[in-house]
């Protein structure tokens, strides 16, 4: 069956490729599909932001499977924040750099021990006459004091995975792939589809 992701972001679909592969072919971007939609990610949560954004894009797209996604970070000594304002941190604009320089700022008193974070990432996935299917990925790490790495976007210089000792920036995009909250959430997916 044909799935089509809510989303013109070419790793994204890569990976989801990768994973998702075996379930379905041929998998697409929006774009690819023919649409063009806009969807404000108004939600108070990552899987209401998903699930916004992949109703959507079904409702274009009445015949075809269809996977959304929503990811951001969550930092425990910010009460969870900046969550479902990831991208929009520092303002409207989507800028990273900014959006790090806040996220520094905002810990600046708060020592290692309590720079625990986590990214997390929430799947919906619809098919025509199916229920929903849902799967929500985290990896967990420590908000660092300095950016470290080159790699990667968003938060990821500031995102240190400890088991490596590593950034999520000082990771090559293979090394990130295989442990990251996306990864999780399209491991659980297939399991939910498998089961
Ligand atoms: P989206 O789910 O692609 O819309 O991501 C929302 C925002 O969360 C991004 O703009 C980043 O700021 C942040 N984010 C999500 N996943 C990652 C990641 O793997 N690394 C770094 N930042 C991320």
């Amino acid at each position: 069956m044909k799935l089509v992701i809510a989303s013109n972001n070419f790793n994204k679909i890569r990976e989801i490729k990768e994973i998702l592969g075996k379930a379905f072919d041929p998998i697409i971007s929006m774009r690819e599909a023919g649409i063009d939609l806009e969807v404000v990610e108004d939600a108070d949560s990552f899987m209401g932001n998903a699930r916004k954004k992949a109703e959507e894009c079904a409702r274009l797209l009445p015949e075809a499977a269809v996977l959304a996604d929503d990811s951001g970070l969550c930092v425990d000594a910010l009460g969870g924040a900046p969550g479902v304002f990831s991208a929009r941190y520092s303002g409207e604009g989507h800028d990273d750099a900014a959006n790090r320089a806040k996220l520094l700022d905002a810990l600046a008193n708060i020592p290692f021990e309590e720079r625990n974070a986590h990214f997390g990432c929430a799947m919906v996935l619809l098919r025509p006459n199916e229920e929903e299917t849902t799967a929500y990925g985290m990896v967990n790490g420590k908000i660092l004091f300095e950016e470290r790495g080159q790699h990667g976007f968003g938060y990821d210089s500031l995102f240190l995975y400890e088991p490596a000792g590593l950034s999520f920036a000082e990771m090559d995009a293979e090394q990130k792939n295989a442990i990251s909250h996306r990864h999780n959430a399209l491991m659980l997916l297939l399991a939910a589809l498998e089961a």
